[in-house]
C-alpha cells in the first residue's frame, strides 16, 4: 500500500510517500523558519499562507522522486491536530480534495502519533510494547506503547514542554528562533561547573516534569552576569552548558523511572528536541547500563515531517475496516491519550 503523508500543523510543510512493502519512497520538507525569524517565533497567518504556496509542488516533487503516479496512491494521510488551525486547514484541504478526486481514502492523523511511532522509520526499529519519551515544542510527555493507537500517558510537564524551555532560553542568550539548535551548539563551547541550574522535580517520586522554573533560574542567572557586567560569550556558553545539562538529566531520569514502572526494556525518543546530541548520548549510556535499548528517529525525522504522517497512514490504514477514512476536520486540540487503535 502506498500512502502519501501530508504535514502542515506548523511552520513546516511536509511531503512523503511511504510504500508499505518498500519503506520510505521519498520525502521532502520545507522549513519556514527565514519567513518566521524576524518575528521571533511563527505568525500563524504567515504560516497558513507559506502551506498555500508550497503544498502541492512539494506533492508533485515528491511523487516524481518517487516514481509513483498520483492515481497509484492507496491513500491519503494528514495532520488533523494538534497545531495551527489555518495551518492545519490547509493540509485537510488539499488531502481531502485529493482524495476526491483520486477516489481514494483520506485519514487524519495525530500529528504526535506521528512524532511517536517515527523511530519504526529508522533500522532497527523498536518493536511494541515500547515507553516512548515524546519532547517537542509543545509537549513532553512520556507514553506507554502497546500499539498502534495504544498510548497510555505515564507523565507530562506540568508547565512548559522542555522545547519550548529551549527556545525561551535560547531568548534569553540572544540566540535566534527557533532556540534548541542554536543553544545546543553553543553549549558545546561552554565549560562544566561554571555556573549551577536546579534540576526541577529530579526526586520528585513521580514521573511529572516541570521546566518553567529552569527557565526562571536561567533569567536570574542571566540577569546577575549582566548587572557584574561578565555577560560575555563564555559566560553564555557556560549557561547554554549547564541548562542543556540541566534537562537532559531530568529527562534521561524521568525516562528510566518510566521503564522502571512499565517493566518495558525499549525507549522510544522522539519529538524535536529528540534531535539533541547530548540528550542522545546521555540516554544511550543510561539505557545501556541497565540492559535497555534506546531507539531514535533519523534526525532529520525528529522534527516536524511529511514521512511519519505517511507512516502513521500505512500502520492505520493496514489495519483499518472499510469506511474508516476520516471525515473532513481539523482538531487544533487533541489528546493523544484520547485515540483508540485502528478498527477499535
Ligand atoms: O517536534 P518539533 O519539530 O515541533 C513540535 O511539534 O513542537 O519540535 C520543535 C522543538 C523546538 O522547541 C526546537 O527548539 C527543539 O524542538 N529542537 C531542539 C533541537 N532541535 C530542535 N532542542 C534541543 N536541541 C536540538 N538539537
Ligand atoms: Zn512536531
Amino acid at each position: 500500500m502506498r500512502v502519501l503523508g501530508i504535514e502542515t500543523s506548523c511552520d513546516e510543510t511536509g511531503v512523503a510517500v511511504y510504500d508499505t512493502d518498500r519503506g520510505l519512497g521519498a520525502h521532502a520538507l520545507h522549513s519556514q523558519v527565514d519567513l518566521h525569524a524576524r518575528y521571533g517565533g511563527v505568525v500563524p497567518e504567515l504560516a497558513s499562507r507559506d502551506h498555500v504556496r508550497r503544498l502541492v509542488p512539494l506533492i508533485e516533487e515528491v511523487t516524481a522522486r518517487a516514481g509513483v503516479a498520483l492515481g497509484e496512491l492507496d491513500a491519503i494521510a494528514y495532520t488533523e491536530g494538534p497545531g495551527l488551525a489555518g495551518a492545519l486547514l490547509v493540509g485537510a484541504s488539499v488531502a481531502h480534495g485529493l482524495g476526491m478526486a483520486l477516489g481514494r481514502p483520506v485519514i487524519g492523523i495525530h500529528h504526535l502519533e506521528g512524532h511517536l511511532l517515527s523511530p519504526l522509520l529508522a533500522t532497527p526499529a523498536p518493536t511494541f510494547p515500547f515507553v516512548a519519551l515524546l519532547v517537542s515544542g509543545g509537549h513532553t510527555q512520556l507514553f506507554d506503547v502497546t500499539g498502534v493507537g495504544a498510548y497510555r500517558l505515564l507523565g507530562d510537564t506540568l508547565d512548559d514542554a522542555a522545547g519550548e524551555a529551549f527556545d525561551k532560553t535560547a531568548q534569553l542568550l540572544g540566540l535566534g528562533y527557533p532556540g534548541g539548535p542554536a543553544l545546543s551548539a553553543l553549549a558545546r563551547d561552554g565549560r562544566d561547573g561554571r555556573v549551577s541550574l536546579p534540576r526541577p522535580m529530579l526526586d520528585s517520586g513521580d514521573l511529572a516534569m516541570s521546566f518553567s522554573g529552569l527557565k526562571t533560574a536561567v533569567l536570574t542567572l542571566v540577569r546577575r552576569h549582566e548587572a557584574e557586567g561578565r555577560l560575555d560569550a563564555a559566560a553564555r556558553a557556560d549557561i547554554a552548558r549547564e541548562f542543556e545539562a540541566a534537562i537532559t538529566d531530568v529527562l534521561v531520569a524521568k525516562a528510566l523511572a518510566a521503564l522502571d514502572a512499565t517493566g518495558r526494556d525499549q525507549l522510544v525518543v522522539a519529538g524535536g528536541v529528540g534531535a539533541n546530541r547530548r540528550l542522545r548520548e546521555e540516554l544511550s549510556k543510561a539505557t545501556a547500563r541497565r540492559g535497555a535499548r534506546v531507539f531514535y528517529p533519523d534526525v532529520a525525522f525528529c522534527t516536524d515531517n511529511g514521512a511519519m504522517i505517511a507512516l502513521a497512514g500505512a500502520l492505520r490504514m493496514a489495519e483499518a475496516r472499510p469506511g474508516d477514512a476520516s471525515a473532513f476536520g481539523i482538531r487544533p486540540r487533541w489528546e493523544l491519550a484520547s485515540l483508540a487503535p485502528p478498527a477499535a
